[in-house]
């Protein structure tokens, strides 16, 4: 509960507090893994990895990566995607997605350098908790 409290600011600056009756929740649902990274004794970072079948076969998705300001630059980000992918192809999936956007330039350079590839596609999302549209 510190550490996302401490790391999902870093994150976004409109991510929900977590209780820890949220976070219990978010690593019990059966088709997520939670990873943390420890530096010390202290969790330095986190990602979300959430694998799940559809018709299409198993896919898997690498969500809310962030590592603490005073860890980066020292590979913690590498560690815990490469761990994702290891847990994703075990799991069988055949594809690993994620989004990030062009700001984000050390997260670009990481997935790239770990092998994602850019995919010439549109993003969409459907706010369903904004305001009403007609
Ligand atoms: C993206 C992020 C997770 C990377 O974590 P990290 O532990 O720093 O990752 P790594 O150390 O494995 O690699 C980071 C890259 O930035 C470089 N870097 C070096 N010093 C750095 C510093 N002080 N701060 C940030 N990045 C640095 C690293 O060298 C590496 O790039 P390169 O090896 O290709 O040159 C981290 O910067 C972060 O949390 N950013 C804010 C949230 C975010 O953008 N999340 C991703 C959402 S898609």
């Amino acid at each position: 509960v510190e550490a996302f409290g401490r790391l999902l600011p870093q994150l976004s600056g409109s991510a929900p507090v977590l209780d820890q009756a949220a976070l219990a929740a978010i690593v019990s649902a059966p088709a997520v893994s939670v990873l943390v990274a420890r530096s010390g004794g202290t969790i330095s970072g986190t990602l979300t990895l959430a694998i799940f079948p559809i018709p299409t076969g198993l896919r898997a998705w690498i969500e809310d990566v962030v590592v603490d300001d005073a860890a980066r630059g020292q590979g913690v980000g590498a560690a815990l995607t490469r761990e994702a992918l290891r847990i994703a192809k075990a799991a069988g999936a055949r594809t690993v997605d994620l989004t990030s956007r062009p700001s984000r330039v050390a997260a670009g350079r990481l997935y790239e350098r770990l092998g994602f590839q850019a995919r010439d596609t549109r993003m969409y999302r459907y706010a369903l908790d904004g305001p009403a549209s007609s």
